[in-house]
């Protein structure tokens, strides 16, 4: 009864002891977070409803900045509304699973009726049967490889849960090996790509977003079926703008304590930008990286953009 009772922070710090770097643990294949593996089963048998809504990414696409923007349309554009919660709470993470007592996605999903929107980082073969049996809408947010690597680099840094990062050089060949959490970003985004058309996936991509928000949140509006005054959009693009979702603590993650998110090292809200990578690759790590890209893609044509 007590646990129940518990703010999502406060279950996090009485869990900080219990909360390490995780090793990763291949489930089918792909690399996920020791808790995560440990629970699989339960992950897999999860029934959504046909009303429910999956929000799915490789981690760092802008998974984030997409729940918010659905949030606001769900609610037409309410901003109140919309910080009722942090955004955890709001739209659950399907697969996470923590120490006690913090409440594992599951836990969460199972307080909420349908319709409700879910988040994952699965890759296409790992989400759960139901969610195509019952025809579930999936936006699907894909992010450039190169900017992609670099907010997962530094989120490495910052995420007291997630392995080391190591360094910058070695972390690269991480990327490209798929040795991260969540796997190969390469399978991640071709399997969505694949069934996007045969299963109704809404495949987005980040750039696209950061280039027109305006004409993505009206994609996305068109998908949900609903239909907004003008101004209400207006209004959803520039609360789910970077400057505006980086000072809003419900969409922002600084309430995860320091113990798990450590903002010091690196704000979750980082930058926001496209072409970032440039910052970070040297033109020889570039050329490599790129070299190998072409072969891990060259059986399909997604048209990732590195500069906008
Ligand atoms: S997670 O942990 O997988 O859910 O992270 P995710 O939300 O997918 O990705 C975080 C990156 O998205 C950036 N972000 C935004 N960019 C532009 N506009 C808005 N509104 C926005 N919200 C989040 C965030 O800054 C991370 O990218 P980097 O490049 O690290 O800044």
């Amino acid at each position: 009864m007590e646990e129940e009772s518990l703010s999502y922070e406060e279950a996090i710090n009485r869990a900080s002891g219990s909360i390490y770097r995780f090793p990763l643990v291949e489930v089918h294949g792909v690399p996920l977070m020791t808790p995560i593996a440990q629970d699989w089963s339960s992950i897999w048998a999860f029934s959504p409803d046909a009303s429910d809504l999956l929000i799915a990414t490789y981690p760092k696409a802008g998974t984030t900045w997409t729940q918010e923007i659905v949030d606001l349309l769900l609610h037409d554009g309410d901003a109140e509304v919309c910080k009722r919660a942090p955004t955890a709470i709001r739209i659950p993470f399907l697969e996470i699973q923590s120490p006690a007592p913090i409440p594992s996605g599951l836990d969460l999903l199972k307080s909420m009726k349908p319709p409700r929107v879910i988040k994952t980082h699965l890759p296409i073969q790992l989400v759960p049967e139901g969610f195509w049996e019952n025809k579930c809408k999936v936006i699907y947010v894909a992010r450039n490889a190169k900017d992609n690597l670099v907010s997962y680099y530094h989120f490495d840094r910052m995420n007291q849960s997630q392995p080391e990062p190591g360094p910058w050089e070695e972390y690269i060949q991480k990327f490209m090996k798929g040795n991260l959490g969540w796997g190969s970003w390469y399978d991640h985004v071709k399997g969505y790509w694949k069934e996007r058309e045969k299963r109704n996936i809404l495949y987005l991509f980040f750039e696209d977003m950061k280039e027109d928000p305006r004409r993505e949140v009206v994609r996305i509006m068109r998908y949900l079926d609903l239909s907004l005054a003008d101004n209400v959009i207006d209004k959803i693009v520039q609360l789910t703008s970077f400057k505006v979702m980086k000072d809003n603590p419900m969409a922002n993650y600084t309430f995860i304590p320091k113990a798990v998110f450590d903002h010091s090292i690196s704000a979750f809200m980082r930058k926001g930008e496209v072409g970032d990578w440039s910052n970070h690759f040297t033109p020889a790590q570039s050329q490599m990286f790129d070299e190998d890209y072409a072969k891990q893609m060259a059986n399909v044509d997604i048209p990732f953009r590195t500069s906008i």
